[in-house]
């Protein structure tokens, strides 16, 4: 078997006596490491260290601004959280909920969301409640991945994919975004799919492919054209598509968030994956949702009943009561207009200094292209970034000297394409307006290393 991180101990010998007879010898031998943990947590990359250890606040000085990690620094809306309390003090609220989700959950979101995929949903059948998104995805490839089947991922790609599809038997193919041309100003929308790529990337063995829009790290709202191509595809070859929709609710600039499963046909073959940690700044609440037809919801709540059996109970209820309330209040608006106050706030940010950055037409990211950042030959670095990229070395040297995290994009790339993202920091905006203010002076400090 391959086991390229852990190999046995040399005096690993199976043995129905190993206990009581221990000698002294085996006894004083380093006996962590005597149970080698499943090859499938390093072929996921569950075991090397990631970007979120390397970048955890541990190792970064206290007062370092945390731009890095995509969660908010603000409550979720006051009116959702009062409906959690009130939940919490419903007796049934606090015991299991159906596998499928709780019925006032799955309602809210058949009412929310039935108009925009243009369908009358079926709460039983079409709607699964999940443990925030990632459980909900991992859920859908338990369900559908036979050994070896290949899911394609856009890269630069949410980085859970990437073992969640592994666990589950598949192999990931890689399909690059790719970044805009020249150093001038730019917009998400100038992150390219080439389509010859996308077709030469399907094989026999493709199963589903997966799309993400509003685009995590890129903010890119894919047009309609461009889905009709990706529909094309999945449609020659009989192709799963999961649409990855959790920043569904940020798109910025009047752009049109075009949901795949409307597009003609699309319905039959397409999951629609939603997120409530998202929606209502609650990302540890761990609910999230699928939307699709019965013979991709059924099958895919078959998998995580026998995974978590349910989720969260009162919170399920208490964002059923937001998904309720959230067109009376246009809170999804004046929330949108909020996170476009705070990604202007970088971008006057990134003006200043004069480097190129990508500006988003959705999510909380931006990308500031750092390759004009010069850090001096002799600065030293940890050894969790040996043999790591450009962007790695320039996320640190910026946390450190300039006081302000972010995430090096490369990591969201496999290694044969991780030369695409070097170049890219991202930086998240899902922090209040004064965070984001002391950053942005704080990153003026950033001209000094430029070249
Ligand atoms: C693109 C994308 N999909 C899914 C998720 C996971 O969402 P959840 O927190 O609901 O599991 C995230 C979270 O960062 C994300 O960026």
């Amino acid at each position: 078997m391959h086991r390229s991180f852990f190999s046995l101990p040399t005096f690993y010998r199976p043995s129905r006596r190993i206990l009581p007879r221990m000698s002294s010898s085996v006894a004083n031998k380093d006996r962590s490491k005597i149970i080698a943990p499943a090859s499938r947590l390093a072929e996921g990359r569950a075991l090397t260290p990631d970007v979120w250890s390397i970048y955890n606040v541990a190792n970064l000085p206290a007062d370092c601004i945390n731009l890095g990690q995509g969660y908010m620094n603000f409550p979720p809306p006051k009116w959702v959280t009062e409906a959690a309390e009130q939940a919490l003090n419903n007796v049934m609220a606090n015991h299991y909920s159906h596998p499928k989700g709780r019925l006032r959950l799955r309602e809210a979101i058949k009412t929310y969301y039935g108009p925009q995929l243009q369908r009358d949903l079926n709460a039983e059948t079409e709607i699964l409640v999940t443990s925030g998104a990632n459980e909900g995805q991992y859920s859908v490839w338990t369900a559908f991945l036979e050994h070896n089947d290949e899911v394609i991922l856009f890269e630069p790609f949410f980085d859970q994919y990437l073992p969640s599809v592994v666990f589950n038997g598949g192999k990931p193919v890689y399909v690059p975004l790719h970044p805009p041309k020249g150093s001038g100003k730019s917009t998400s929308n100038d992150w390219t799919i080439d389509n010859d790529e996308l077709r030469r990337a399907v094989t026999p063995r493709t199963k589903m492919i997966v799309v993400n829009t509003p685009h995590n790290p890129v903010g890119k709202v894919f047009t309609r054209k461009e889905l009709e191509a990706i529909a094309a595809v999945a449609e020659q070859f009989n192709l799963i598509v999961m649409s990855d929709e959790v920043y569904d609710q940020l798109v910025f600039d009047g752009k049109e968030h075009v949901r795949i499963a409307t597009l003609p046909g699309m319905w039959d073959r397409t999951v629609t994956v939603g997120s409530a940690g998202k929606a209502f700044a609650a990302t540890g609440w761990r609910v999230g949702w699928l939307i699709g037809p019965q013979s991709l919801i059924q099958p895919t709540l078959a998998a995580s009943t026998r995974i978590v059996f349910c989720s969260n109970s009162p919170l399920q209820e208490a964002v059923a009561a937001g998904l309720e309330q959230v067109v009376q209040r246009n809170f999804f608006q004046i929330q949108r207009d909020e996170y476009a106050e705070r990604r202007q706030i970088l971008i006057d940010c990134f003006d200043q200094l004069g480097l190129p950055y990508t500006n988003p037409e959705g999510g909380y990211f931006i990308l500031l292209d750092v390759s004009r950042v010069q850090i001096p030959d002799d600065y030293p670095f940890p050894e969790s970034l040996q043999g790591r990229g450009f962007d790695f070395k320039a996320g640190w040297f910026l946390a450190l000297e300039v006081g302000v995290s972010s995430i090096p994009v490369s990591e969201f790339y496999c290694p044969e394409h991780s030369k695409i993202g070097e170049n890219f920091l991202r930086f998240a905006f899902c922090k209040d307006a004064d965070t984001l203010r002391r950053a942005a002076e704080r990153l003026q400090n950033v001209k000094r290393y430029i070249k």
